[in-house]
């Protein structure tokens, strides 16, 4: 049997009750056979700033998350039309390692937000992606609404359209990462 992929989610928003967070678990729960899935930890790594010369903890431990990932699942957050910021700065200190942990791997991407379902959001990551060269995945896309009954209180994803998209998209995700591995 060959080796199982693995799959390591981020998540752009670090509030309790996030609805991203809540793709995110739905995904965790629903990855193809043959595919393991974690959630990397981005809520304690400190702004990047040049000058820190000593790479934190939380740093360490994400860079090894990403290098043992053979692709990356990303809920993407909108904010002011943009990607959040903590995903953002997850990406950049991740992009300052000598040798890449994201080059050449596959990605998904997903978000909950306002009425366009993060779309602007996630477009400025597909152009992040362009520089880091990460490989996302074209379709299906996956934007929900953060305001509707979609989600429970507690940030649950209960709506079965966007469920059945995202074991969709994992599916693609299995595919296109054994394509590029
Ligand atoms: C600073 C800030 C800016 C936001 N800007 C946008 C936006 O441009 N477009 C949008 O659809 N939603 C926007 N929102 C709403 C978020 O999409 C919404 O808070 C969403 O629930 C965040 O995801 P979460 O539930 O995972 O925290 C903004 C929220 C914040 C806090």
């Amino acid at each position: 049997m060959s080796k199982p992929l693995k799959f390591v989610g981020l998540c752009g928003s670090l509030r309790k009750a996030s609805r991203n967070a809540g793709l995110l678990r739905y995904a965790g729960s629903h990855v193809p056979e043959g595919v393991l899935f974690e959630v990397a930890e981005i809520g304690d790594l400190p702004f990047y700033n040049g000058d820190i010369t000593e790479k934190p903890a939380a740093v360490q431990r994400l860079v090894e998350q990403l290098r043992g990932a053979d692709a990356l699942v990303i809920a993407c957050p909108e904010y002011n039309y943009s990607m959040a910021p903590a995903l953002k700065n997850a990406l950049d200190w991740a992009s300052r390692e000598a040798e890449s942990p994201l080059a050449g791997k596959a990605v998904a991407i997903m978000g909950a937000g306002g009425g366009m379902g993060t779309s602007r959001a996630q477009y400025h990551l597909r152009q992040t992606c362009v520089f880091l060269d990460l490989h996302p995945l074209n379709r299906p896309e996956v934007f929900a609404n953060a305001f509707s009954a979609s989600f429970s209180e507690s940030g649950e994803l209960v709506d079965e359209k966007i469920q059945g998209l995202i074991v969709q998209q994992l599916q693609a995700l299995q595919a296109w990462a054994l394509r590029l591995r």
